[in-house]
């Protein structure tokens, strides 16, 4: 059996290790055993090597990583979605099933590509399969400062958004997201009453990054703070920065034309992901999505591990 050098998970309370391990096999002619060439350290990597995804099976050993960019065996440089939760991408090699892979182009920055895909992918599958944006809409990001915060504002105005507000509590970042295309910036603070003075705006549609007690706090104040409670408030639930629960009042629900739905691996169907990865590839690759990568060897994972992110920047590991 073939060995290579990976990122092994080998308990869930541990960063994953650099070691030896036995390279994975393809499981059918559909699937090819590609050198893996870069690999993002998104928050759904770190939750998926503390067994706490919900998608995870709880398998152990195991090797994290969900995506990256890989050479196949015949020269075509990919972007690759992992086909398994235990043997992921943080790795020499790994399996790449062409169905859930697409093509780049020779010369492609590879860190830049495995750093934007999973972030990006959150704000382009909300605004195209889950609520359809249309044009000139206003779309408000709640927790806009972080990476997929800050490319959901890109990615609003790319798709046609006439205004995007960004929410988060972090004034400097907020700030920087006004020539990356932001009209409007909200600081969300401590102080409850200036944070609900300062949201009660009009938007059609939320991406809400946070969820916790500043998306509870928001959804009143924007409900409340409309002219017309028939015209529809789309309130799309991504990430969960802020804690995994929130208290909704039912009066929300009965008061106003507020429609809760989410967007991630389950609420979407792995085909609409997939059909959406080459439009969105074409996108980073043609630079309209501002990317930070912070590339680190795949030896020094576990130091990129227990290193906090530089905010901004996406880890992405290099083998
Ligand atoms: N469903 C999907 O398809 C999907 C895809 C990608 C990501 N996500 C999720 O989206 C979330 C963000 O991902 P990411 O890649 O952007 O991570 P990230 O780059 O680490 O950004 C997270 C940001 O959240 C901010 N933050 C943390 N706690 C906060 C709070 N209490 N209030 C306001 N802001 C807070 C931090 O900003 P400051 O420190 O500057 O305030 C940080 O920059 C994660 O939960 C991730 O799992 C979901």
């Amino acid at each position: 059996m073939a060995t290579m050098n990976a990122a092994v998970v080998t308990s869930f309370d541990e960063p994953p290790h650099y070691q030896p391990f036995t390279a994975p096999v393809p499981a059918s002619t559909d699937e090819v055993l590609a050198d893996v060439l870069a690999a993002g350290l998104h928050p759904r990597v770190r939750s998926g090597a503390t067994g706490q995804h919900y998608t995870s099976s709880g398998t152990l050993p195991m090797i994290p990583g969900i995506d990256g960019v890989g050479r196949l065996p015949n020269g075509t440089l990919v972007y690759f979605a992992a086909a398994d939760d235990v043997l992921g991408t943080m790795a020499d090699k790994a399996i790449v099933d062409p169905r859930r892979s697409v093509e780049l182009p020779d010369g492609t920055d590879v860190a830049k590509v495995a750093a934007a895909m999973n972030p990006a992918m959150s704000s382009w599958v909300a605004l195209r399969r889950r609520v359809p944006l249309q044009p000139g809409q206003t779309v408000l990001v709640l927790g806009a400062t972080g990476n997929a915060g800050t490319m959901a504002v890109q990615v609003a105005k790319r798709l046609g958004a006439g205004r995007v507000i960004g929410a988060g509590r972090n004034l400097a970042r907020l700030q920087a997201l006004r020539p990356a295309g932001a009209d409007d910036i909200i600081q969300l603070t401590d102080d409850a009453d200036a944070t609900s003075a300062a949201l009660a705006a009009e938007a059609d549609i939320v991406l809400d990054y946070l969820w916790g007690t500043p998306a509870r706090q928001a959804i009143m104040t924007l409900l409340t703070a409309r002219d017309d409670r028939s015209r529809a408030l789309d309130w799309i639930q991504i990430g969960a920065v802020a804690g995994p629960t929130a208290e909704i009042p039912s009066v929300a629900l009965r008061s106003a034309n507020f429609r809760l739905q989410g967007c991630g691996q389950g609420s979407v169907s792995p085909r609409a992901y997939l059909a959406e990865l080459p439009p969105l590839v074409a996108e980073i690759t043609a630079g309209t999505i501002a990317v930070h990568p912070n590339p680190i060897p795949l030896s020094k994972v576990e130091e990129a591990w227990t290193t906090p992110e530089t905010p901004g920047e996406r880890t992405v590991l290099i083998p």
